[in-house]
């Protein structure tokens, strides 16, 4: 089925609308805003705090706890509220994709607590909540030896397309959707999940476009935190 022009007029490589925000929890150690089109997420991070129970505690190294939730009211036809295996699947894979940049060998016995509301969703959520959680770890000042940003990209009837929407989601039986994360510097794929069919070809053009849209994402990410600094 080719699939010819995307309906908000974006060109098949083109991000949604992005906005970022930090600092929009004041409770929290650390925390931001981060939204892509009509996807909104916040983080709010807090610690490193002593873990309770103490037995879960790593004298070696700190733990890092990531739970995503989407509001019962960010999508039309209202969420039941609470976990569900959607949202442990993609807590636990918000944590492995920021894992790998927090040194948490500096942190023995202690949890960085990493809250991640959907407050409107319109696809690519995992993603938006990554990249407000890098964000707001960033914020809270968690020592981070790289950035992490977060798209995702697919296939759409016969084009590949960064940042799908929902209508795109769920054009004709389904496009093929690859939530990507990755570092900033390194470049390192942190998160690579893949929902439907495609080529090998057709996957790396795919990480290749993914790649383009975080380090768009980055700059935005990077823009935002400096901004702090200058307005004290
Ligand atoms: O949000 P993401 O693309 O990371 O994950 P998904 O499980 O592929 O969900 C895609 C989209 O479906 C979400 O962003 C929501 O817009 C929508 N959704 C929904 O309407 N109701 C749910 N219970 C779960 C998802």
């Amino acid at each position: 089925m080719s699939y010819t022009k995307r309906d908000d007029g974006r060109k098949f490589d083109e991000l949604r609308k992005i906005k970022a925000k930090v600092g929009v929890v004041k409770r929290a150690d650390g925390s931001a805003m981060f939204q892509m089109g009509d996807t909104i997420a916040i983080a709010s991070v807090y610690g490193p705090r002593e873990l309770h129970p103490r037995f879960l505690q790593n004298p070696e190294r700190g733990v890092l706890r990531c739970n995503y939730d989407m509001a019962s009211f960010s999508v039309t036809e209202r969420k039941k509220p609470g976990p569900s295996r959607r949202s442990t699947e993609i807590s636990l894979v918000t944590e492995k994709a920021l894992a790998s940049v927090i040194d948490l060998d500096l942190f023995p016995n202690t949890v960085i607590d990493v809250f991640i509301e959907i407050i409107q969703a319109n696809a690519g959520t995992r993603c938006a909540g990554i990249s407000a959680a890098a964000m707001a770890l960033a914020h809270a000042g968690i020592p981070m030896r790289d950035m992490v940003a977060a798209v995702s990209v697919g296939k759409v009837g016969d084009k590949i397309v960064l940042d799908l929407d929902k209508e795109e989601e769920d054009f004709e039986e389904g496009a093929t959707d690859i939530p990507v994360a990755m570092t900033a510097r390194k470049r390192e794929i942190t998160l690579l999940q893949l929902d439907g069919e495609v080529t090998k070809d057709e996957l790396m053009e795919a990480i290749k476009m993914a790649r383009k849209g975080c380090e768009e994402i980055y700059k935005i990410q990077v823009k935002t935190l400096k901004e702090i600094y200058k307005n004290g």
